[in-house]
């Protein structure tokens, strides 16, 4: 076996977003835009052969933990069939797949049988009008029958993932939590970050975890944190009458210190941090015959070098006010 590797701050290679096209059956307003979207030629997006091939080399060096992303990665025919590859690594301990639902009641139960560990649907809005307005796309029923296929399925894992949005969504909080509670799935509540195609952000629009916890303590009455939070963005809570959740505070409080996480992209772009602007490329190399020794070197280089803390460090110039190099008014940033 090989070195595990640790990064500038001691933070181990842990768990590998994967990201299998960048193609998307929405178009929600913090993530893309609706037109003049350039997808990726199909003759640079990897095979399922190659995906594995580089998990193998991230697993060399520490990885266990893998989590199929997109754009919408159910876009991508026979999704199972890379879980089974990836599976066939026995230092995988575990997959799961973040997807948007439209195409989950279709796909659940072959990807249970494939061995996939876990579902996270992303859930904004329990509302079809504001479902469509978000996603700029008539999807909200599919998404519903993709989430009630889940737990039909057989899976336990089962999370949903609702950005909190002021003005838009906070007040769906206790509403989504006992839809959730329904389909015996844990809502997570993720704070709405500056980052990726979420171009119209701004501080006003950041439901804190502070306001969060305060709107449902006056619902459900007092809130505990729950222990044993280890590597993972979200901080677990726990209601009066058992039901827990969690609150993904990426804005306000970041969790960079304990962060294992890196992302490979379709093409095969390796990036450190959610809010890197430059990664590294893998497919070139890998398709140029390099060795995996030279893999695994250029990839232990790239994580024990990295020092990124991406939410902190944007986390930070939002308290001094600084925003694209521009110094604005304190005014500005509440408003
Ligand atoms: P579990 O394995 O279920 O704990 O999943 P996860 O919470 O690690 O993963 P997921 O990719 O589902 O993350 C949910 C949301 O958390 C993402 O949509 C992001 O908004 C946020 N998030 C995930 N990873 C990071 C990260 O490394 N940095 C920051 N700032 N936010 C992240
Ligand atoms: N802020 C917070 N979460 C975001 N996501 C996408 N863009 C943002 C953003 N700007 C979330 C989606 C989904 C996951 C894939 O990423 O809601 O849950
Ligand atoms: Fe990790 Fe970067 Fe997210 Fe911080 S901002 S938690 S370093 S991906």
């Amino acid at each position: 076996s090989f070195k595990k590797v640790v990064d500038t701050h001691d933070r181990p290679l842990g768990s590998l977003r994967l990201s299998v096209t960048d193609r998307c059956n929405l178009r929600c307003q913090y993530c893309m835009p609706e037109e003049d979207y350039v997808w990726l030629p199909r003759e640079d997006v990897l095979s399922f052969e190659e995906m594995a091939t580089l998990t193998g080399y991230f697993a060399d060096l520490g990885v266990d933990k893998v989590r199929l992303t997109g754009g919408e990665p159910l876009l991508r025919r026979d999704l199972s069939r890379l879980v089974r590859l990836l599976l066939q690594d026995r230092r995988i301990s575990e997959i799961a797949l973040t997807t948007n639902g439209i195409l989950l009641a279709d796909n659940a139960q072959e990807l249970y049988e494939a061995g996939l560990h876990r579902v996270t649907v992303s859930l904004d809005t329990l509302r079809p009008e504001r479902f469509r307005q978000l996603t700029r796309r008539d999807e909200f029923a599919r998404v519903i029958e993709g989430i009630e296929s889940v737990g039909r399925a057989g899976f336990t894992g089962f999370k949903l993932d609702t950005v909190a949005i002021r003005g838009f969504n906070d007040d769906e909080l206790v509403a989504l939590i006992e839809f959730a509670k329904h389909y015996r799935a844990e809502v997570r509540f993720i704070e709405y970050m500056d980052v990726g195609g979420a171009n119209d952000w701004a501080m006003a629009k950041v439901l804190s975890q502070a306001a969060i916890l305060e709107t449902l303590t006056q619902h459900y009455g007092p809130i505990v944190p729950l222990p044993g939070r280890g590597t993972a963005p979200a901080q677990r809570f726990l209601l009066p009458d058992g039901t827990t959740f969690g609150i993904i505070a990426s804005t306000t409080q970041p969790f960079c210190a304990t962060c294992d996480r890196s992302r490979v992209t379709a093409d095969g772009m390796w990036y450190l941090c959610l809010y890197a602007a430059k990664g590294t490329d893998l497919r070139q190399p890998m398709r140029a015959g390099a060795s995996p020794d030279r893999m695994r070197e250029l990839i232990g280089a790239g994580w024990q070098n990295r020092r990124d803390r991406g939410a902190e460090s944007r986390k930070a110039l939002e308290e001094v006010g600084l925003r694209n190099g521009k110094l604005i008014g304190i005014d500005q940033l509440r408003g």
